[in-house]
């Protein structure tokens, strides 16, 4: 997608054929800075502290983490090291595991001294896929748009969003906002609101995504979409997921669950967008997923440029304040998955497409 006004990745191999490239998500959407990573510690550094993020990133960004550690060193020592080191960084997105445990499989039979460049073949194969199952989502996601707009003739789909679950939460073309590139591409007058997604404001990514595409937005506190709802400026709530475990249920960012009741409430569909790595069959249910836990302080504060263009920390208030990170949609809430098996009603009919 575009970011300053060129066509990129979120995710690269730099021209030394070795370093990883990334953007500082902590710095967008004020500056955009790349950053290089050139050994496991920064790509453990880069998922723990957010530099990048989103479930799919993570995994990508994990994968050639492995790379990079064997590298320097690849017995089988070394390799188990790296993938503990990289598992720990955070607890929530299944996909992190997903891209460790492929990695691994990969490069675990062969001899030491061709590991560090299969695993640096999957990675990139990795990048790719990502890149075509974001589309297959869009493709998928995009009936749902044209079905909207066929009802709505001559004005724009109103569509909310959570969060950021854009191309920069992925390789490229992001897994709720994919459908929303491909109807605007196709002429169908599209419109979002941005929910901020107190409090690391991953909202303000999603508007810069969507600036760059020349997408309507308008964006909104996280409380506003129950209003927008009830009055009828919402025809559809679209999220993406960091797990969806075997029984349906969606774990994504703090507050989604709250926009499901509402679309429940007022008769408006709520659909998730996950990718096959996003599925964990293993888990139950949403009660067993680990939620990450953040700083207080991530609460209490508020953080942007002040006049000159220096990022400033504000504190809001110094009260205990908890900050759990992630909620859990049951999966009765869902109307429907778009996935890169297609469009997907109840969870029965997602663990059989995700097993076939
Ligand atoms: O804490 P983050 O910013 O990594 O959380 C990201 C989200 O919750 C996204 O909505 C989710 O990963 C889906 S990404 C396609």
């Amino acid at each position: 997608m575009i970011l300053d006004g060129k066509k990129t990745r979120s995710i690269w191999l730099n021209a030394d054929g070795w370093s990883v490239g990334i953007f500082d998500q902590r710095r967008l959407p004020w500056a955009v800075e790349r950053l290089a990573l050139t050994t496991v510690d920064e790509c453990a550094h880069a998922i723990a502290d957010m530099a990048t993020r989103g479930a799919p990133l993570i995994g990508a960004v994990a994968a050639y983490g492995m790379a990079l550690a064997l590298r320097v060193e690849a017995d089988d020592a070394a390799l188990e090291r790296a993938y503990r080191q990289l598992l720990a960084t955070r607890p929530t997105a299944v996909n992190l595991k997903w891209a460790l445990d492929r990695v691994r499989s990969v490069v675990a039979g062969l001899p030491a001294a061709e590991r560090a460049v299969a695993a640096y073949a999957d990675a990139a194969a990795l990048c790719d896929e990502d890149v075509a199952i974001n589309a297959a989502i869009g493709r998928a996601g995009l009936e749902i748009l044209q079905d909207l707009a066929t009802r709505h003739p001559g004005r724009p789909i109103n569509i909310l969003t959570h969060c950021n679950a854009g191309w920069l939460a992925t390789v490229d073309w992001g897994t709720a906002t994919a459908p929303i590139y491909m109807a605007h591409d196709l002429g169908i007058p599209v419109h979002v609101w941005v929910d901020e997604t107190r409090p690391r404001n991953q909202g303000a990514l999603t508007a810069l995504e969507l600036a760059g595409h020349a997408i309507p937005h308008t964006y909104v506190v996280d409380n506003a979409g129950g209003l927008l709802m009830q009055r009828g400026q919402v025809d559809l709530v679209i999220v993406g997921t960091d797990r969806v475990t075997r029984n349906g249920d969606v774990c994504n960012k703090i507050g989604t669950y709250l926009k499901a009741l509402a679309a429940r409430d007022n008769g408006i569909p709520f659909v998730v967008a996950l990718p096959s790595s996003t599925y964990d069959p293993v888990t139950a249910d949403g009660a067993a997923v680990p939620v990450e836990e953040r700083a207080p302080a991530e609460v209490r504060s508020l953080e942007g440029p002040d006049d000159s263009g220096t990022l400033r920390r504000i504190t809001v208030t110094t009260a205990p304040a908890a900050n759990p990170a992630f909620d859990i949609t049951p999966a009765r809430l869902i109307t429907e998955y778009i996935t890169d098996r297609g469009r997907i009603v109840g969870a029965t009919a997602l663990a059989d497409a995700f097993r076939a």
